[in-house]
Formats: C-alpha cells, structure tokens, sequence
C-alpha cells in the first residue's frame, strides 16, 4: 500500500508509534487521518501538531458500539477506510499477582479489540474490493514479554488472529500486518522503566530502543511491500528462529540475561 490520496483510522494515536504512524502517513499524503484514542485532549493536541488532514476523535476500543461509531463515522465523512491501524495497547508488568480486571484489560485492549475493528471495517473493504489492516503487536507476539505475563499471551494471541485474518481474507483484496517492535521509546516503555519494570529494563538491555518515527519508516516500507510480519528490528526473526529452532536454548539465553540485570 502506497499512502498517497489514502483515508487511514489509527487507534491509541494520541502519542507514541500511533502519532509518529500519523505524523509519517500524513507526510506521505494521506488524504486523511483519523486518530482516536481514550484519551480525547491529548489526541487533540497531537493532530493539532500535524495540520488539518488528520482528525482527533475519542474512542474506548474494548467497547464494540464505539469502534464501529468509530469507523461508521469515517466511512460516512471520507466515503471509505484504506487503512485501519489497530494500535491501541497496554502492558500489565506483571505476573501471576495481575489480578483477574487486569488479565481481562490486556485480553480486551491487546485482543479483542482487533476482533472489533475487523468485524466493523472489513464488510466495507470486502465490497470496495481492497483494504489493509496494519495490527501493532509487538516481538512479544512472536517471542515473548520477560516479566509481563498478560502482555506476552495477548500479543501472542493478537498474532495468531491477525494472521488468521490474512490467510482467510487475502485472495478477497484484503492486505493484513502485524507490527512487531522490540523496545520503542514511547510513554509505555518510559513508564515501566520508571517503575523498575523487569520486563523494561530486559527490553532496554536487549537491543536497539528505536524512535516511534523509526518504527512508522520501517512501517511505510512494510506497507509499500504488503508484508505480513513488519519487524522494525530486523534481529527479531533471527531470535524467533532459534526460539522455533532451540527453545531451551533461546529461555536459556534469556534466563542468563535476567540474572545480569537481577543479580
Ligand atoms: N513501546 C514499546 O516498546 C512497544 C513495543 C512493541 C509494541 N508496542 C505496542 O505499540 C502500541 C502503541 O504503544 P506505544 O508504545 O506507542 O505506547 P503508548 O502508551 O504511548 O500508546 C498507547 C496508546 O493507546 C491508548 N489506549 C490504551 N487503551 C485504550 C483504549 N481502551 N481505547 C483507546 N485507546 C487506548 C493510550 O491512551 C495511548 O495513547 C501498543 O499496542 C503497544 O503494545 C510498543
């Protein structure tokens, strides 16, 4: 997909990978952008950064009348959706001790709202014959989240169904990408660095922490190329290789890494 004259929904856009997606779509002539978030001010102040093609608009994406108001009001303002960013994430930082509200907050933010935007944008694409849907998962979907048990199983999950959705709807015109970034320097990783999070500091050590305007490059690319599994770090296929190839290897080499930063 080639952004020019593109109308695009990015959800979790007030700040972080979904306003520098924005900021970058727009810079390659999106005709428009439609950002929504829980949190209505600040995607106020971010579309107001980036000019008048990009649309600020609160949205809750684990409650399904919204995502389909969501994407109803965009069809009905644009005449179509090109692309739906399935952005909006959380991590938990925690283990066993997450409680059951936070499990389910992981599962309906990182899961199930994947589910509700497929269900409330794909009967428009199908008729207009082509559509893509970009799924911000994470490497955690294809490795894992040391220290953040919530996380690691529903970006797993997150992966499994966006590839379900592309192998199932792919002859139909419809172009599906799971985002898979390691360490990206958002509020979301400042956060659990802020409060010690081990999951944080194993990312931080781990590897490159890209800016979110490097992540939206390596996603113009993997849009523009229609590949399913867009890795911002390209080291992340060579450790879910060993992990497919050696998996006491690989949680052996990630144990050693835990015990450095925890000894
Ligand atoms: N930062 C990283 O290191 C990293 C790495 C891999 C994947 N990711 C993923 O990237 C995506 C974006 O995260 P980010 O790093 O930019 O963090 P972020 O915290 O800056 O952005 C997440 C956004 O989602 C919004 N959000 C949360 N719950 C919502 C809800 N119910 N409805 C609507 N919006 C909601 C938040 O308000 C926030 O603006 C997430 O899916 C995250 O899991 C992040």
């Amino acid at each position: 997909m080639n952004l020019t004259d593109r109308v695009v929904v990015i959800t979790g856009g007030a700040g972080g990978i979904g306003a520098a997606l924005a900021r970058r779509f727009t810079a390659e002539g999106a005709a428009a952008v439609v950002l929504a978030d829980l949190d209505a001010d600040a995607a106020r102040a971010v579309a107001a950064g980036i000019g008048p093609a990009v649309h600020p608009t609160a949205v809750d994406v684990t409650d399904e009348e919204q995502v389909r108001a969501l994407v109803d009001d965009a069809e009905r303002r644009y005449g179509r959706i090109d692309l739906f960013c399935a952005n909006a994430g959380v991590a938990s930082g925690g283990g066993l001790e997450v409680d059951d509200a936070g499990w389910d907050r992981a599962w309906r933010v990182n899961v199930l709202a994947h589910v509700y935007s497929a269900r409330a944008v794909l009967p428009g694409m199908l008729a207009r014959g082509g559509g893509h849907l970009l799924h911000t998962c994470s490497a955690a979907g294809v490795l894992t989240a040391v220290g953040d048990a919530p996380y690691t199983a529903t970006k797993h999950a997150a992966v499994g169904f966006a590839e379900w959705l592309s192998i199932t709807y792919r002859d139909r015109g419809i172009r599906v990408s799971a985002l898979c970034p390691q360490g990206v320097d958002t509020p979301m990783l400042a956060d659990g660095m802020a409060a010690g999070h081990l999951g944080a500091r194993v990312i931080a050590a781990s590897g490159d922490v890209l800016t979110p305007d490097q992540v939206a490059e390596a996603t113009v690319e993997g849009l523009a190329e229609e590949r399913f599994l867009i890795l911002p770090h390209p080291e992340v296929a060579g450790y879910a290789r060993r992990r497919a190839e050696d998996p006491d290897g690989w949680q052996a080499g990630l144990r050693k890494l835990v015990r450095r930063l925890t000894s």
